[in-house]
């Protein structure tokens, strides 16, 4: 078999599900290539079918049609001995941690471990170990019970991590959690990737999460990949209908822009004004774009709302400006603009200019 870079590599799979009187696709025909070391964000609404593709990763789910790679190895020709070790290599964890209360933090973390041909003392290290990576070594006589949400999702990642795997999914892991607490699980996991080479495959419908931690992304409608890219061209040129969706909820900008435009200066925009949206990629910044285009056109930019985010160290800048100055000046400035490499939105003109740039609203 070629030996490749790839955590996974699912082709063309289908899985169909016969309801009495109707058959439900939960999955069209994806292929989808996950590469060794990376995290790979899998977004979509609920029901798309996030979750019945990747239980077809381990095969808790039997595609309809398709091959399932993991590793180099096809996992539809493994006997039921060679397939129970390549599960063991797949953690999964949950929204709702599915841990045993009745047990004990270590209970919990040793249970997968319970038929392995470890020692006692070895499994004790293991747990061990695997708390102190969780950062919950203090808990580790602690009933379920007695934890936070956060460390009850700690416990499920050591359990999950108890067999050493490779890979890693995460179907929805911090849906339940509230905005801090799910920054620090997304820092844990983003450090276990680094840590133990840990591929992770974060489905979420939380743009936020992805945007935190993943380096690619796929956006799934209807049981399709409707869009898939790297992450900064994900967020910053998002293609289709729902991605952009998806990325507005992570967008702050999108919300300060209803402000502004809620503001008397704006609903009452001057006739020599407009109002835009910048976007811009890597090393342009600012400051020289907003100096620039008073020195060469006489344009005046007032800045009303601003950010820069990075993604995967690239950083991404929003400017929402109003632009003033005389008509013909202000139309050569909105070209020198999109002659850099930033995305103009006009988001609201003013009559005089308008007029010069035909009314080409865009
Ligand atoms: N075991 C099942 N039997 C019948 N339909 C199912 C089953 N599992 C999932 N589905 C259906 O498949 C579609 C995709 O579900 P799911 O993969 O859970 O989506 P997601 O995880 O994106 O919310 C939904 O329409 C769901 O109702
Ligand atoms: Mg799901």
């Amino acid at each position: 078999m070629i030996k490749n870079n790839l955590a996974v590599n699912l082709i063309n799979i289908d899985v169909t599900f016969k309801q009495k009187n109707h058959v439900i696709k939960a999955v069209d025909d994806v292929t989808l290539k996950i590469e060794k070391g990376d995290i790979y964000g899998i977004v979509g609404y609920s029901g798309a079918g996030k979750s019945t593709l990747v239980r077809v990763i381990n095969l808790l789910q039997a595609p309809s049609n398709g091959s399932v790679i993991v590793n180099d190895q096809n996992m539809l020709a493994l006997h039921s001995n060679q397939l129970r070790y390549a599960r063991k290599k797949i953690g999964m964890i949950f929204q709702h941690f599915n841990l045993m209360n009745a047990r004990t933090v270590a209970g919990n973390v040793a249970f997968p471990l319970r038929k392995s041909n470890l020692t006692k003392k070895q499994i004790n290290d293991k747990v061990d170990q695997l708390l102190a990576l969780v950062g919950l070594t203090d808990k580790k006589l602690t009933y379920p019970s007695q934890l936070s949400g956060g460390q009850k999702q700690r416990v499920a990642i050591a359990r999950a991590l108890s067999n050493d795997p490779d890979i890693l999914i995460s179907d929805e892991a911090t849906s339940a959690l509230d905005p801090k607490t799910t920054k620090s699980i997304l820092i844990l996991l983003a450090s276990l990737n680094q840590k133990l080479n840990l591929t992770i495959i974060l489905i979420t419908h939380e743009m936020q999460a992805v945007k935190q931690i993943c380096n690619n992304a796929a956006v799934m409608e209807n049981g399709r990949i409707v869009e898939r890219n790297n992450i900064v061209n994900i967020f910053s040129q998002p293609e289709v209908k729902i991605t952009q969706e998806f990325v507005a909820t992570a967008n702050q900008i999108d919300e300060a822009i209803d402000s502004v435009l809620a503001q008397p200066n704006i609903k009452h925009l001057k006739t020599n004004e407009v109002l835009i949206k910048l976007k811009y990629i890597g090393t342009v910044t600012d400051e020289p774009i907003i100096v620039g285009l008073y020195k060469q056109f006489e344009v005046t930019a007032n800045i009303l709302a601003g950010n820069v985010e990075n993604l995967k160290d690239t950083p991404v800048g929003n400017l929402v400006i109003i632009l003033s100055g005389q008509a013909n000046n202000v139309k050569h400035a909105l070209k020198f603009l999109e002659g850099l490499d930033v995305k103009v939105t006009i988001l609201k003109i003013g009559n005089d200019i308008k007029s010069v740039i035909g009314g080409s609203k865009r």
